[in-house]
C-alpha cells in the first residue's frame, strides 16, 4: 500500500504567538555571557533570600506531607488569611472574592482569560512590563497603548488622554501601579476618574498591584500601601486586582500570588485554574499563610530599606553629567536617561560587555521606553556604589 504524505510546511506556532516580543533583557544578559564579573541590576528581584520564618513554614509543611493537590482556588486558611490582610489594607474583602494563583504572572493570564477574547480591544498604560501587553495578544486581542509623559516631575499620566482612549467598545484596561519600569504611582483622583469612566462604559479593569507595598508617598506611613482600586471599587464591580508574594516578602521563586475579583466570577475562575495549573503547590500555600500572618513587620522594613536604597542611588546618579534621574514614588526601579540611551538596547549591551554593568534597556518596555534604562535598586548599597563606579568609568571613555 502506498502512503500519502501531505506537506504542511515547516512546523510553527500560531501567528499570534510568533508575533510576541522576545525579552530584550534576556538579549542583554546573553551579550554578557563570558563576562566574568557582571553586576546584574536588570531583573526585578532582590539579592536577598526569602525570610527564614517563611522558609521554615514551607519546610514544616513539607515534613507534614503537604504534597497533594489542593482546591483550585487555594486552601481555605490561605484565602482566609488573605481576606484579613486585604481587608486591613483596603476594606472588607471576603474569602469568596479571593483566588490563590501561581504568582502574579499566572494571575494576569487568568484575569485576561476571564474577560478577553479574540478581536477584543484592550488598552494599556506604558512604558510597562511586557507581560501585561503581550498576554492579551496571546488571546487574540488587540492592544492600544497610552504613554505616560516624562518631565520635570518624573513620569506622569495625562488622564484625559487615557479616558479618550477608553472608547465604549474597549473591553479591558490593563494598569500597573506602582509601575514597572517607571516607578510611577497612579494618583487616587486619577483612579477615581478612570473607575467612573469604566463603570459608565462597562469596561473591565485589571489592576496589577504587585508593588503596592513598595510605596514611598507622603502618606505611606499611614496607608502602608499605594492607592489601590480596591480602596474605591465595590467587590462586585468589573475590577480584577492582581497581587503577588514575590515583591513584599521576597518570594519570587516560590510562584505564589492572588486575585481579588467579584465572587460571581469564582466558579469560572476555578475552571480556568483547573486548566492552567490546577492549583498552587500545597506547601507553598502554607508558606504564604506565614508571610501574610507574620510578615507585616518584614514588609514594612523592606519598604523602608528600599526607600533608602532609592534615595542613595538617585543621589549618586544625579551627580553624573548627562544623567537625568528622579526619585519615583513606588516599586524598586529607577528609569532614567543618560548619554547613548537613545539606542538603549545597544547601550545596555555595551555596558555589560565593557564594564560588567547589567541594566535593562528602556525599549524592553515598549517604544515609549526608548531613551531610558532601568536599574533595579533592591540590593546592598555597596553593590549599587560599585555599579555607579562602573557607569562613571564607561561614560568617561566615550
Ligand atoms: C508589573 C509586574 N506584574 C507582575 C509581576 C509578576 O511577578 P510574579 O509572577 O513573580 O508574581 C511582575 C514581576 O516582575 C511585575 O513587574
Amino acid at each position: 500500500m502506498s502512503e500519502t504524505v501531505i506537506r504542511h510546511g515547516a512546523p510553527s506556532a500560531r501567528d499570534a504567538v510568533r508575533a510576541l516580543r522576545p525579552s530584550q533583557i534576556r538579549e542583554v544578559a546573553n551579550a554578557g555571557f563570558g563576562v566574568a564579573d557582571v553586576l546584574p541590576f536588570w531583573f526585578g528581584e532582590s539579592d536577598q533570600v526569602t525570610p527564614q520564618f517563611i522558609r521554615d513554614a514551607a519546610g514544616d509543611a513539607l515534613a507534614a506531607g503537604a504534597t497533594f493537590y489542593t482546591h483550585n482556588l487555594g486552601i481555605a486558611p490561605l484565602r482566609e488569611a488573605l481576606s484579613e490582610y486585604v481587608s486591613a489594607l483596603h476594606g472588607a474583602t471576603s474569602p469568596d472574592c479571593i483566588a490563590v494563583t501561581s504568582a502574579g504572572v499566572n494571575a494576569l493570564m487568568l484575569a485576561a482569560q476571564l474577560v478577553v477574547g479574540a478581536g477584543d480591544r484592550v488598552v494599556a498604560v506604558t512604558p510597562l512590563w511586557p507581560n501585561l501587553v503581550e498576554i492579551p495578544k496571546i488571546l487574540g486581542a488587540s492592544v492600544e497603548t497610552v504613554s505616560l509623559d516624562y518631565g520635570a516631575h518624573g513620569w506622569t499620566l495625562d488622564v484625559e488622554r487615557l479616558l479618550a482612549a477608553l472608547t465604549p467598545d474597549t473591553r479591558l484596561l490593563m494598569l500597573n501601579s506602582p509601575n514597572n519600569p517607571t516607578g510611577w504611582v497612579m494618583a487616587r483622583d486619577d483612579q477615581r476618574a478612570v473607575l467612573e469612566h469604566c463603570r459608565r462604559h462597562g469596561i473591565w479593569i485589571v489592576a496589577d498591584e504587585v508593588y503596592e507595598r513598595l510605596y514611598y508617598g507622603d502618606d505611606a506611613g499611614v496607608t502602608a500601601s499605594a492607592p489601590s482600586f480596591l480602596d474605591l471599587a465595590a467587590r462586585d464591580e468589573r475590577v480584577i486586582c492582581v497581587n503577588s508574594f514575590s515583591k513584599a516578602w521576597l518570594m519570587t521563586g516560590w510562584r505564589l500570588g492572588w486575585i481579588v475579583a467579584p465572587s460571581a466570577l469564582m466558579d469560572d475562575l476555578s475552571k480556568l485554574i483547573e486548566y492552567n495549573t490546577s492549583c498552587a503547590p500545597a506547601f507553598v500555600q502554607q508558606a504564604g499563610i506565614a508571610a501574610v500572618r507574620e510578615g507585616e513587620r518584614f514588609a514594612q522594613e523592606l519598604a523602608a530599606s528600599l526607600r533608602a536604597s532609592r534615595d542613595h542611588l538617585v543621589g549618586e546618579l544625579s551627580q553624573i553629567a548627562g544623567v537625568d534621574v528622579k526619585a519615583p514614588l513606588g516599586a524598586m526601579y529607577l528609569f532614567f536617561t543618560l548619554p547613548g540611551a537613545g539606542h538603549s538596547l545597544d547601550l545596555c549591551k555595551a555596558l555589560v560587555r565593557e564594564v560588567g554593568l547589567g541594566l535593562a534597556p528602556g525599549s524592553a518596555f515598549g517604544a515609549e521606553g526608548e531613551g531610558f534604562v532601568r536599574w533595579c535598586y533592591a540590593c546592598d548599597p555597596a553593590r549599587l556604589d560599585r555599579g555607579v563606579e562602573r557607569l562613571r568609568r564607561f561614560l568617561a571613555r566615550r
